[in-house]
């Protein structure tokens, strides 16, 4: 990839939000890596012209106008989204789980953090969401798929959340590129991913991720009316009550819920939607849950607390998984 690993880096520092910001980066990156193989003056200008400035206004329009992904659901191939947690060591009885939220950035701190992840052999691994800067297909296979990409794929499971960067190329890429390299093992065989959504669980705990990517990003003028709410999707809704029977009363175990969007923040937007339909999901009990998300970019813990009419959670923001600047938190509203 194209500059220093700290320049590269720096891109992540103080990372806007912004659609279109996200777009220009990417062929930022695209005109960089030309460059390198051009050697006059006229041509960097001209390629200049050609990559950067008509790719972006293309990029953007495209993604801004074009058709998101058509969202996908269980069951689908008798496959229900729901998986045994298995330990990839045969003497072993504890399940590991790495969790890494926007680490997606390509950087030499990802490649640092998944080679971190790898010295500890997690059974599985889950991304939660964001591949910078727009989740198109090359960023997928640099960070994914690519034989030299970094990430660690758990012996037992490795699966995948979107972010709202993801939908900033409409989802297709996410859909299309990383779900089927994305797997839960079942005993002998390998299930491919299939929805934006899954549940992992044994007789004490089910860590269930949930899709708040799709409805992250708006369209255009309309968002301006209805700002997006990361809402569940009824389809996933369904899934939750039909398929996971997250409502059973007769079921104690623990209940771990991961998502891209914050349940609750003190720093930026916080998402209340998905929390309070979960809790209408789970009814009136007031059960505990464990939450984490990222997107913030910061290493966040919450004191046990409930966001409007969400389950009262443990939240935890698990930070930028691949750049550095994270892990500010001090003296803020929820941060303990
Ligand atoms: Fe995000």
């Amino acid at each position: 990839m194209p500059g220093t690993s700290e320049e590269r880096a720096q891109k992540y520092l103080g990372l806007g939000h912004s659609e279109a910001e996200n777009h220009a980066k990417t062929q930022l990156e695209l005109y960089e890596k030309r460059v390198q193989q051009t050697s006059s003056v006229t041509n960097v200008i001209s390629e200049f012209f050609k990559t950067n400035l008509i790719g972006f206004a293309w990029h953007y329009l495209r993604s801004r106008f074009g058709a998101r992904h058509p969202y996908r659901a269980y069951p689908r191939n008798d496959d229900t989204g729901i998986y045994p947690l298995q330990s990839s060591v045969a003497a072993r009885e504890e399940i590991s789980i790495a969790l890494l939220s926007d680490w997606a950035s390509d950087t030499a701190e990802s490649d640092a953090v998944a080679n971190l992840v790898a010295r500890h052999v997690p059974d599985y691994t889950v991304h939660m969401g964001d591949i910078y800067f727009v989740g198109t297909p090359r960023e997928v296979e640099e960070n994914f798929t690519a034989p030299y990409a970094s990430w660690y794929y758990g012996a037992s499971g490795s699966l995948a959340l979107s972010g709202n960067h993801e939908m900033y190329s409409n989802g297709n890429a996410f859909f299309r590129h990383l779900l089927p390299a994305m797997y839960a093992q079942v005993g002998e065989v390998r299930k491919t991913q299939q929805a934006g959504f899954f549940c992992l669980e044994n007789d004490y705990w089910r860590v269930i991720g949930i899709d708040t990517g799709y409805t992250s990003v708006g369209r255009p003028f309309l968002e301006i009316l209805s700002p997006p709410d990361c809402h569940l999707r009824k389809e996933q809704v369904a899934w939750l009550r039909d398929v996971a029977k997250l409502g059973d009363p007769r079921d104690t175990r623990g209940v771990v819920f991961l998502s891209h969007h914050p349940y609750m923040s003190a720093f930026r937007e916080e998402y209340v939607k998905p929390g309070e339909q979960l809790q209408k999901l789970m009814g009136d009990a007031q059960r505990p849950v464990i939450w984490f998300w990222g997107h913030d970019h910061r290493l966040v813990a919450y004191r046990f607390d409930r966001n409007g009419k969400g389950p009262q959670a443990y939240g935890r923001c698990i930070g930028h998984g691949g750049a550095s600047g994270g892990g500010e938190a001090a003296g803020c509203r929820r941060a303990v």
